[in-house]
C-alpha cells in the first residue's frame, strides 16, 4: 500500500528533518508538509507544501481532503518556556490541535497517527533519576501537563476507538540541521553555533543541570521505528520513554573543549527555564521501548559533539 502521508508543523525543529526523511524514504510527492508559515526554500520545493492551522477544523479537513492521508504526524505545539509566557495558548494549540487531529482521523479512517509527547510530562515528584515509564507524574508546566493529558487521550482513542495513534517521550533534541525554538533543551543546541562563532557562551541553566539530550537523528529514527512497527509490538499507547544520552552543561563544554581549547562558558540560570528544568528528570529508563520494538539509540555525548561541530562548521 502507498503511503501518503501529511506533516503538521512541518517548519520546526523536528519537522523540518522529518519531513526530509519521510520523503527519502515515501517519496517526496507522498508527503505533504503543512505549517502555519512558509517553508524554506529546500523544503519547499522537495515535494508538496500547505498552510495548516490546527486550530482551524475547516483548514484541516480541507488538507485531508485534498491529500488523503494514510498517516499524520502532528507536531504542532507550544514548547515549555514559551508556554508558560503563553499559557492558555499553548493548552488551547498542544490540546485541541491533537483532538482535532484524532477526530479527524477517525472520521477519515487515516491508518496511523503520530503525536509526540515529552520528559516535560514528569514533575518534581517523580523519580529523577532513571525515571521510569510508569511513576508519580506532576508535571507543573502548561506544556508538560498538556502532554500528559494529550498522552491520555491517545490512549483512549486507542483503547475506545481502535486509533493507531503512536507517541514518544523526547528528551531535549539536538541537531545541526534546524533551530529549537521555545525550550528549556535549547541551550544545547545554541551552544554549538556561540562556541564555533564566539568561543564562549553565557548558558541559561546552571553547570549541574542534568537532563536527557538525544540527537536529532536518533529521534528521526525511533519516530519512524515507532511508526513502522508492527501493530502488536507498539504496546504502549500513550507514550513511550526514550533515551541517549544525559548530560550537564558543564559536561557538554567539556566535551566541545576537545574541538575548541579555548571555549568558555558562564551561567545565568535565575531565569524561569532553570526551574523548568529542575522539574524535570536528570536521566530516562526507556528499557519498554527496547523491549516492546527494538529501539536503540546510536549517538553518545562525545559522538554527539564530535557530529555537531563538524556539520556546524
Ligand atoms: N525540548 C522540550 C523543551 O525544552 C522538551 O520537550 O521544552
Amino acid at each position: 500500500m502507498t503511503e501518503k502521508i501529511i506533516v503538521i508543523g512541518s517548519n520546526g525543529q523536528i519537522g523540518t528533518e522529518l519531513v526530509s526523511e519521510l520523503r527519502t524514504v515515501y517519496g517526496g510527492s507522498n508527503v505533504v508538509a503543512t505549517d502555519i508559515k512558509e517553508p524554506d526554500y529546500d523544503t519547499k520545493n522537495a515535494g508538496p507544501f500547505e498552510f495548516s492551522n490546527v486550530l482551524d477544523k475547516d483548514n484541516l479537513r480541507s488538507i485531508i481532503e485534498k491529500h488523503k492521508p494514510t498517516q499524520v504526524y502532528l507536531l504542532a505545539a507550544l514548547l515549555s518556556a514559551v508556554g508558560e509566557q503563553k499559557p492558555k495558548t499553548a493548552w488551547d494549540l498542544n490540546m485541541n490541535g491533537l483532538l482535532n487531529v484524532l477526530d479527524f482521523a477517525l472520521e477519515y479512517k487515516i491508518r496511523k497517527v503520530y503525536w509526540p509527547s515529552s520528559i516535560a510530562v514528569f514533575g518534581p515528584n517523580s523519580p529523577k533519576e532513571q525515571t521510569p515509564q510508569y511513576c508519580t507524574m506532576d508535571p507543573n508546566t502548561v506544556y508538560g501537563f498538556s502532554k500528559l493529558a494529550g498522552e491520555r487521550w491517545c490512549e483512549y482513542y486507542f483503547l475506545k476507538y481502535g486509533l493507531d495513534v503512536r507517541s514518544l517521550r523526547y528528551p531535549g533534541l539536538i541537531g545541526w540541521k534546524s533551530a529549537p525554538g521555545g525550550g528549556t533543551t535549547d541551550y544545547a543546541v545554541h551552544i554549538f553555533h556561540e562556541a564555533l562563532k564566539n568561543k564562549t557562551y553565557e548558558c541559561f541553566l546552571s553547570e549541574n543541570t542534568e537532563l536527557p539530550m538525544m540527537h536529532m537523528s536518533d529521534a528521526i529514527k525511533a519516530t519512524i521505528g515507532i511508526m513502522d512497527a508492527e501493530a502488536s509490538r507498539v504496546k504502549i499507547r500513550s507514550s513511550y520513554n526514550v533515551a541517549a544520552m544525559s548530560f550537564t552543561p558543564e559536561s557538554l563544554a567539556e566535551e566541545i573543549r576537545k574541538y575548541i581549547p579555548d571555549f568558555t562558558i558562564t551561567y545565568k540560570d535565575n531565569g524561569p527555564r532553570q526551574a523548568i528544568a529542575d522539574s524535570w528528570p536528570k536521566s530516562i529508563d526507556d528499557s519498554y521501548a527496547r523491549k516492546d520494538w527494538g529501539w536503540q539509540p546510536e549517538y553518545d555525548l562525545p559522538g554527539l559533539v564530535k557530529n555537531m561541530i563538524e556539520n556546524i562548521k
